[in-house]
């Protein structure tokens, strides 16, 4: 192989991870927050799953936070489910990311609300109660609400949850250039 070959496959592999590495540093950038790309940006194509239209209309089953944790990727017979602000939803489709010992397990079987807000996998700040955030970080959470609500099943909703406020769900609806 000549060094240009080595120089090609090495942006090649040097250049999305770079891009990856960026978009999701909290330092750097924003953290993922989907569905906020500004007006006059054109759609870039996203590495995230695209937005369903085959969903089942939402469920309002009631779970509480305890009977939740069965549903954690643990037992391969059983759903997965993520709880956001209240609203779970099965991302059992996911199981390639939610499954035990998957990145993004963290979330599985609770709702680490607190966690998505802050853009963080560690496993303290994977906790409902996020009236900690501040404003940036609770739109990063409602985004994330609008994300998994274009893209994953409402199975139900959390009845002792700490924070008694209705999910900001606008947020993704409204924006109309969204490409997520
Ligand atoms: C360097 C750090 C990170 C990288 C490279 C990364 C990469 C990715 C990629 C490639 C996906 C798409 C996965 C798929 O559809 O299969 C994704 C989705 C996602 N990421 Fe990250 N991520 C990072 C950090 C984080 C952090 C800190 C959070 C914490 C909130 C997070 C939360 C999520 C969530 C919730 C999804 C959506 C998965 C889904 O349901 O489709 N990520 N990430």
């Amino acid at each position: 192989m000549s060094s240009f070959d080595l120089f090609k496959y090495g942006l090649v592999l040097l250049l999305p991870a770079a891009y990856l590495a960026r978009r999701y540093t909290r330092s750097a950038a924003p953290p993922p927050a989907p569905d906020t790309a500004p007006a006059d940006e054109k759609p870039v194509k996203s590495i995230m799953q695209a937005p369903r239209d085959d969903l089942a209309p939402p469920k309002d089953d009631p779970f509480t936070l305890e009977q939740l944790k069965e549903f954690d990727g643990s037992d391969a017979s059983k759903p997965i489910y993520v709880s956001i602000k209240g609203t779970v939803f099965d991302v059992s489709a996911k199981a390639d990311v939610y499954g035990q010992g998957k990145s993004y397990n963290i979330f599985a079987g609770k709702d680490g609300s607190m966690g998505l807000g802050m853009s963080s996998l560690k496993d303290e700040h994977a906790v409902p109660d996020y009236r900690g955030l501040n404003d940036a970080d609770r739109k990063v959470l409602d985004d994330w609400h609008g994300f998994f609500t274009k893209r994953y099943n409402i199975v139900g909703k959390v009845i002792d949850h700490p924070v008694k406020e209705s999910p900001n769900v606008e947020t993704a609806e409204e924006n109309p250039t969204s490409n997520l």
